[in-house]
């Protein structure tokens, strides 16, 4: 095991009703004029966006808003968010949403105190010295955002998608409420736990040898997500399994998961070329991913694949690779069972440019990366084919 520095500083309010303690726990955490950012409609159908309103008001917080963030958010509306802060001398930020909303949230709450142009961190040129707080309001487990310090966006000139981590970007708090997710379009659950699964998953393929308690809680939390994905399929109504994938997809992504070990994160960064130039839903993407990298992966290393297989799939079989290649097809009949696309064709990809991502991922990450392989682009090529 490496050494390590893990802090998860987030106050998380979980349970039903939980949006109308907004306002005292903004409060709480020194907010007086808040932007509040939020989607593209369901928020406010939901009716959700008026209650958040209303409890910053009776908390006497002054409240503007910055609506219609999209999924695979994008630069132009985090410069718009970095307008309305220095306009109003707003002083807090307040993501109503998912991981798109939360993202947007965060790189507004860092772009705004800076000089130069928010993008400048995503390209590497500046690193933040400051940041608002943001706080979030939950409605989709699925990115892990209301308790990370990371951000994703993509940058409209060049369909560049990029990542951003910094401590200063963890939220205050994240209120998390899993009534606020039984209107999710069942396509949008399952993306979501494809992408929590991912998460772990990134962590858990690692050459660090003597990982066990890392290891144990990964395979516990993925168990848990497969079987609670699968019920949510019959049962989409059931409030506890709501609220189990709910907390899954946040402890997935805090970084526990990768406490003590290298991490690998190269079927992320695949993913991010597909949806930088499809604009598909991420969890999709990640389904297609990453079965081709673990077929990759088990023929250059099978050891850790393995071990997922026999640990979460319970495959019974001792030969490291022959177990591997089981492991595949049952993670891959589990999408499957759930709706999840798991070739190109199936995400509606009919042409994938593959040489262009190819190019994109290698001038973003360098040649080789990755953690559990070392991956150059002949790699990735191949592995971008296997997904046809
Ligand atoms: O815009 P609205 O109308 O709200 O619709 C959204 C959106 O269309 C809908 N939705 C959300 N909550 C709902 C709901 N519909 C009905 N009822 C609800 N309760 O769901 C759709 C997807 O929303 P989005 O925020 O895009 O989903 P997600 O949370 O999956 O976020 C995806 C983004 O996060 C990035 C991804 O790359 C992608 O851009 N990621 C961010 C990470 C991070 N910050 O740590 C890590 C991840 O790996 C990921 O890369
Ligand atoms: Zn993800």
């Amino acid at each position: 095991m490496e050494n390590f520095s893990f802090c998860s500083p987030t106050q998380f309010v979980f349970g039903r009703d939980t949006e109308n303690r907004v306002g005292d726990l903004a409060l709480r955490h020194g907010a007086k004029r808040v932007l509040m950012v939020y989607g593209g409609g369901s928020a406010v159908r939901s009716g959700l966006v008026g209650r958040v309103e209303a409890s910053l008001k009776a908390a006497d917080i002054q409240c503007v808003t910055l609506s219609g963030i999209q999924p695979n958010p994008i630069d132009t509306k985090v410069r718009e968010g970095i307008d309305l802060v220095r306009q109003n001398s707003l002083d807090f930020i307040i993501a109503v949403g998912g991981g798109s909303v939360v993202d947007t949230a965060k790189a507004i709450a860092m772009g705004a105190p800076y000089d130069g142009d928010f993008w400048d961190f995503f390209a590497g040129k500046a690193k933040p010295a400051s940041a608002l707080p943001v706080a979030v309001v939950l409605t989709i487990p699925a990115a892990g955002s209301e308790g990370s310090g990371d951000t994703v966006i993509t940058n409209t000139n060049g369909l560049l998608k990029l990542g951003f981590g910094s401590q200063l970007l963890r939220p205050r708090f994240s209120v998390m409420n899993p009534d606020l997710t039984m209107t999710l379009p069942a396509y949008q659950t399952s993306c979501g736990v494809v992408d929590m699964l991912a998460h772990i998953m990134e962590r858990y393929f690692t050459n660090t040898q003597n990982v066990e308690v890392t290891d144990r809680i990964a395979e516990g939390l993925m168990v848990s997500i497969v079987n609670t994905a699968l019920k949510l399929v019959s049962q989409p109504n059931d409030y506890d399994a709501r609220a189990n994938i709910m907390w899954a997809g946040t402890v997935a992504h805090t970084g526990l998961c990768g406490v003590g070990r290298e991490e690998d994160w190269v079927s992320h960064n695949m993913e991010h070329e597909i949806s930088a130039l499809y604009d598909v839903a991420h969890g999709a993407g990640l389904a297609v991913v990453f079965p081709a990298w673990m077929t990759y992966a088990t023929s250059k290393n099978p050891t850790k694949i393995a071990q997922f297989a026999r640990r979460v799939f319970a495959v019974a079989e001792a030969d490291d690779t022959k177990a591997a290649q089981q492991g595949i097809a049952a993670l891959k009949e589990f999408y499957g069972k759930i709706g999840m696309p798991t070739t190109f064709a199936q995400l509606g990809v009919e042409k994938p440019d593959i040489d262009q991502m190819v190019e994109k991922l290698h001038r973003t990450n360098g040649s080789p990366f990755g953690g559990y392989m070392k991956l150059t682009p002949t790699d990735t090529k191949a592995i971008y084919e296997l997904m046809k």
